[in-house]
């Protein structure tokens, strides 16, 4: 409104010169000295005043922003990202995710976030504003959502080929129900529960997978991908890039290059039965 006013004030202004200015004579004007005081004082001095004010006004308003202090809110989270995709840690207790972080509803909560290689940012644009993940280095933002719902996030800072397919999303949940979701991921990996589940779990045991994938309550205990140990109790595969559905899973065990190119798994054109037997299991790890 403000901004339309000055807006207003200033075209006003023009038209009224413009009018006047054909009805004078060129030369040096005896009111010019005026006109000079006028032009710094409602141009220069005025508007710095405008600009200083405002600008003091909204630093104060932003400190919304700023992360709590550690003490101050009851859940902190750890976020770490990877190329491309998000770790997710709940300090206190053993649960490890991915992408889909879980946060009680109308809570204040802590989010802490690093990296395991190159810089990412962490933005989750309806929650609060976005932090760099830096190397070394632990950056906090407080995550508040009002309302319970699904929250999409992005990492926004350029980290590589799949920059764009770095996608996350925050679930907020009423406190019983985010309570029992922790309660869950806390769980070890659900034991196979049939034959065809039984033969994937061996397959990912002594096959690759281990060497880069958790499934906590097994031998499982690599690193470098997400921990899989509930895979079936998230909505989305490789960083909200796809569905978590039988169908997909499958096609992102096959040859998960030709959905997200470059990213760190290798292909592995393994036979039918084998993968049949794998997305069995895996689909089981609610
Ligand atoms: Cu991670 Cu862009």
């Amino acid at each position: 409104g403000g901004a339309f006013l000055g807006l207003g004030l200033v075209v006003g202004l023009l038209v009224l010169s413009w009018f006047r200015r054909k009805r004078r004579a060129e030369g040096p004007h005896p009111g010019e000295r005026a006109g000079w005081t006028v032009v710094l004082a409602g141009g220069v001095a005025l508007a710095l005043a405008v600009v200083i004010t405002v600008f003091i006004a909204s630093v104060n308003v932003l400190k919304v922003t700023e992360a709590p202090a550690a003490s101050q809110t009851r859940l902190t989270i750890h976020v770490i990202g990877h190329q491309w995709w998000w770790e997710v840690r709940y300090p206190g207790t053993t649960a490890v995710t991915a992408n889909e972080i879980h946060i009680p509803v109308a809570t204040p909560v802590n989010l802490v976030a690093t990296t395991a290689d190159v810089i990412h940012s962490f933005w989750v644009p309806e929650l609060n504003r976005k932090i760099d993940t830096i190397p070394d280095e632990w950056n906090r933002i407080e995550l508040y959502a009002d309302e319970t719902g699904a929250y999409r996030g992005q990492c926004a800072e350029y980290c590589g080929l799949q920059h764009a397919h770095m996608g996350i999303l925050v679930i907020a949940q009423p406190q019983a129900q985010f309570r029992a979701w922790l309660a869950r991921q806390e769980k070890p990996g659900t034991a196979p529960a049939s034959a065809l589940q039984r033969a994937g779990e061996r397959a990912f045991l002594t096959g690759p997978c281990q060497s880069c994938h958790t499934i906590r309550g097994t031998s499982a205990s690599g690193y470098v991908g997400p921990d899989l140990t509930h895979l079936a109790g998230r909505s989305t595969l490789a960083a909200l890039t796809i569905a978590n559905d039988p169908a997909h899973l499958a096609a992102w065990i096959r040859d998960s290059q030709a959905v997200k190119p470059g990213n760190q798994m290798p292909e592995f054109r393994l036979p039918a039965a084998k993968l049949r037997a794998l997305v069995a299991y895996l689909e089981h790890l609610k």
